[in-house]
Order: structure tokens, then sequence, then C-alpha cells
């Protein structure tokens, strides 16, 4: 299903919008999901792609693009964004590591042909955009075959629109409470990155999000072509929750994250 009520276009101004606050915050570490929780786990479950041509599906202004081309992967990445290509372009001029980026959708990657990826990798990017079905063929073209699509989103069964939590009386977060699950709609998150310190002098990030249940996420795979090869729903050690204790919710509760590795055969 592909999602109608707000372009492509639109997803984009709001990504140019939020682009200087994002990569300046996220290149000063804010981003503590991504630092102590997503970069561990999810590249843990990528796995080594050094000497690989591998293309970051919403790349954004190219942190983990750059993580992966220091380790050896021959990045190539998309952004719909223009603004945080800029920022990313800066980056490659300042320190080059031979990484291409092209402003595009992920759901259009007509500038590159066919079978011409070992691998796809997308990072907490493809339920921002409209369009999941084109994206999913698009990819698909250009991935050669055997080649692989790695993911994370945000999960799409506890992260709804109408997620909250309960706080008990000393106000110590309790249960999650998840509603609007089959919910269709897009929808226009404010959130900050609440671990900078300067945080509330600091604009809410706007983010368009396209709800999606986890059945249309495996149907489209599998109705793509594609062959799922593992799933993962990263859940924080008692190590890491003893290091961060933000973290423990997510450890007893539910899991905020959902990765999947989908092969073309
Ligand atoms: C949450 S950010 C993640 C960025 C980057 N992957 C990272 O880990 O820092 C989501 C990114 O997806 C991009 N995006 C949204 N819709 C897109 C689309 N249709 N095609 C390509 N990029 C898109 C946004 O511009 C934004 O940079």
């Amino acid at each position: 299903m592909k999602h109608s009520g707000m372009s492509e276009d639109e997803v984009a101004r709001y990504w140019d919008e939020n682009a200087d606050s994002w990569s300046d915050q996220v290149r000063k570490g804010w981003d503590y999901y991504r630092e102590y929780l997503n970069n561990p786990a999810f590249l843990r479950f990528i796995g080594d792609l050094a000497g690989k041509r591998v293309l970051d599906a919403g790349c954004g202004e190219g942190h983990n693009t750059r993580l992966l081309a220091r380790s050896g992967a021959r990045m190539t990445g998309v952004d719909i964004s223009r603004k945080m290509l800029e920022f990313a372009r800066a980056e490659e001029q300042r320190e080059p590591l031979g990484i291409r980026y092209e402003v595009t959708s992920f759901s259009d990657l007509s500038s590159f042909p066919d079978a011409s990826f070992d691998a796809v990798v997308s990072f907490m990017a493809l339920m921002d955009g409209p369009d999941f079905e084109g994206a999913a063929r698009e990819i698909f073209r250009v991935l050669r075959a055997g080649g692989e699509l790695f993911f994370s989103i945000t999960h799409p069964c506890f992260n709804t629109k109408g997620y909250s939590w309960t706080v008990d009386a000393d106000d110590n977060p309790g249960k999650l409470t998840v509603s609007d699950y089959f919910s269709d709609q897009p929808f226009v998150e404010r959130w900050k990155f609440s671990k900078n310190p300067d945080s509330k002098h600091v604009d809410p990030f706007a983010i368009p999000v396209f709800p999606r249940t986890l059945t249309q996420y495996v149907t489209t795979l599998i109705q793509t072509g594609f062959v799922l090869k593992a799933i993962e729903e990263p859940r924080p050690s008692e190590e890491a929750c003893k290091e961060h204790p933000w973290l423990q919710r997510w450890r007893d509760h539910a899991t905020l994250f959902l990765y999947m590795r989908a092969a073309k055969p």
C-alpha cells in the first residue's frame, strides 16, 4: 500500500528544515539511541561489508555511511533531502572516503543500473517515506543476485502513533501503552535528542512518519521477490542498562526498533 496524504517533496522539505540541527547533534554524539543501542546492535547484524559495493538508502548527513566506508565498504549514499546531502558532501570533502552521494528518493533509484550493488543498507529511514513498495522494488532491482538488504526501522508494533509510557506514583516510567496500530495515516512526530545538555534551547525535529503494520513490511518484501533471512528486535543487555538506566524500559517491556535482512535470490 502506497501512502497518500503527504508527497515526497513535502517529506524532503521537513528534512531540509531538520538538517542543520540534526547534523550538528548527531555529530556531537547526542543521538544516544544510535550510540548506545542501534549502532552496536545493527552493525553487528549487518556484519562485514568490506570490499562490497553498498548503497545506503536514506543516508542523511552520512554519519553511518562514513562508518561503513571506514571499515572498507565502497559506499554510495542517497537521500531525498538536498540539505542533508550538503552536510554529507562537505564532510566527504573534508575527509575523503570515496563516498558518492546522490539526491534522490530510495523509491526512485533510476540513476543506478540494475544489479549495481552487492548490498543495500538503510538506517532508520524506510518508515519515513510514503512508498515502501517502490523502495523495495527499486532496491531489489539495483541489488545483484545474491545481494542483501539490511534495514532498521522504528518497531511498527510498539512505536505506533498512539504509543506512550505510563508513569508510576514516583514518576518512574511504568508500562508501555500502544494504540492506533492499524492507522495508515501519515503524521508528523516532534521530538528531541533529550540527552543533549542544551536540549531546552533546541527546537524539536519535525519528522513525517508513514505507519505500516508488520504484515505490510513482510508481505511487501516477499511479494517483491526477497527472501527473508533474519529479523532482530534489539534488546539492551543488563550491562548496558546498568551503564545507561534510561535503556532499562526497552529491556523490560518492549523493543523500540526492528531489523530485517532480506536477500535477492
Ligand atoms: C531518521 S533519518 C536517518 C538518516 C541516516 N540514515 C542516519 O542514520 O543518520 C531519515 C532520513 O531518511 C531520509 N528520507 C526520508 N524519505 C526518503 C526517501 N523517500 N528517499 C530517500 N531518503 C529519504 C530523510 O531525508 C532523512 O535523512
